[in-house]
């Protein structure tokens, strides 16, 4: 072989030195795996799209995390959808008694972080609570409700709460009333670069949270972010940060690594980066249909993430990580 036919592949010719040179690699303690929790299922059901991924009732989502605390998988994102639709004054005792019983159970071994938003508990599915007209959120009434939900949360033994709303001024509201009741040890995880995204599919039919109805307002879009407009993100990332969130996020996660990218690199917090269901789903329709493999896809797509700035993902695959990688990070 001519000289200088072999140079940068020289690099890459075996396991053992690629995994010398390799800069970035994704480890299964970087992943959180989400949960939904339904009130009043009998039995639990696969979320279509979502491998291995369950509507629970709160027995089989102790089960779920028991048989995950035995693969490693001890970071949790809940999701906990009541069963009362409401327009307002909605009750966060169900998510916050799915807390209390995780923590219970488990103590310290499961880091619980959970989702704070309406959205599972609007009769019309919206993030919030609609003006008389039907036609947008109200701001200040949408904010008291998470707020009394992110501090009923904390209250059950909530390690972090995660307000995915998109509301304007939450972050600094709740950081304030979890101070106020001396709750400063929880952490906030604001969906700081949320965007008005396609790839939530599978996700609206797990927490049951599509808008839906006869309402003026048909989807999130004048309040999730426009997926042109990257300015929009790095301003609410600015903006959460500087109101309190330890940790900011992207979301979805591949058609937004552009912004992972850039905003980590220029705002120095912890970044966390959703791969959202429709992401998840995608990969695993082309692996069933013999067209990809799913587990070296997946692996793929987090060490993407790494990559871009990410020093957590937030994945329906957490629970399957420590085999996907050992069989793929070669
Ligand atoms: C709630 C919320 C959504 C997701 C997380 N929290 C969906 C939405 O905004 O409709 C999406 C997660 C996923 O698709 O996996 N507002």
């Amino acid at each position: 072989m001519d000289k200088a036919e072999l140079t940068l592949r020289r690099l890459r010719q075996n396991p053992a030195i690629r995994e010398l040179v390799r800069e970035h690699r994704v480890s299964p303690d970087q992943l959180i795996q989400p949960h939904f929790v339904v009130e009043g299922l009998a039995a639990r059901e696969p979320v279509p799209g979502l491998t291995g991924v369950y509507r629970e009732n709160q027995e089989t989502l102790l089960r779920q995390i028991e048989a995950d605390l035995k693969v490693g998988a001890s970071k949790i994102l809940l999701f906990g959808v009541p069963a009362e639709k409401k327009l307002k004054n909605f009750d966060p005792s169900f998510t916050a008694n799915q807390i209390a019983a995780i923590r219970k159970r488990f103590g310290a071994d499961v880091f619980i972080s959970v989702d704070v938003c309406l959205c599972s508990s609007t009769a019309h599915g919206q993030c919030g609570i609609l003006n008389e007209e039907g036609d947008h959120l109200e701001n200040g009434a949408t904010v008291a409700e998470l707020v009394r939900a992110a501090v009923a949360y904390a209250q059950a033994g909530a390690d972090c709460v995660a307000p995915s709303d998109m509301m304007d001024g939450r972050i600094g509201a709740i950081r304030t009333a979890l101070d106020k009741q001396g709750l400063e040890r929880t952490l906030l995880m604001s969906y700081s670069a949320k965007f008005h995204s396609r790839f939530y599919g599978p996700f609206r039919v797990a927490a049951d949270s599509a808008p839906k109805g006869s309402i003026a307002l048909k989807d999130r879009a004048t309040y999730q972010i426009d997926p042109g407009t990257p300015r929009d993100a790095f301003e609410s990332s600015l903006r959460d940060a500087e109101e309190g969130a330890d940790i900011l996020m992207v979301k979805p996660g591949l058609p937004y690594l552009d912004i992972l990218s850039k905003l980590s690199a220029e705002i120095p917090k912890p970044w966390a980066v959703y791969e959202v269901s429709g992401e998840f789903a995608a990969i695993e329709l082309l692996a069933r249909e013999g067209l990809m493999q799913g587990p070296a896809a997946h692996v793929e797509a987090w060490t993407s993430f790494v990559r871009a700035g990410a020093s957590m993902i937030i994945t329906y695959g957490a629970r399957f990580a420590r085999e996907w990688i050992e069989q793929c990070q070669k």
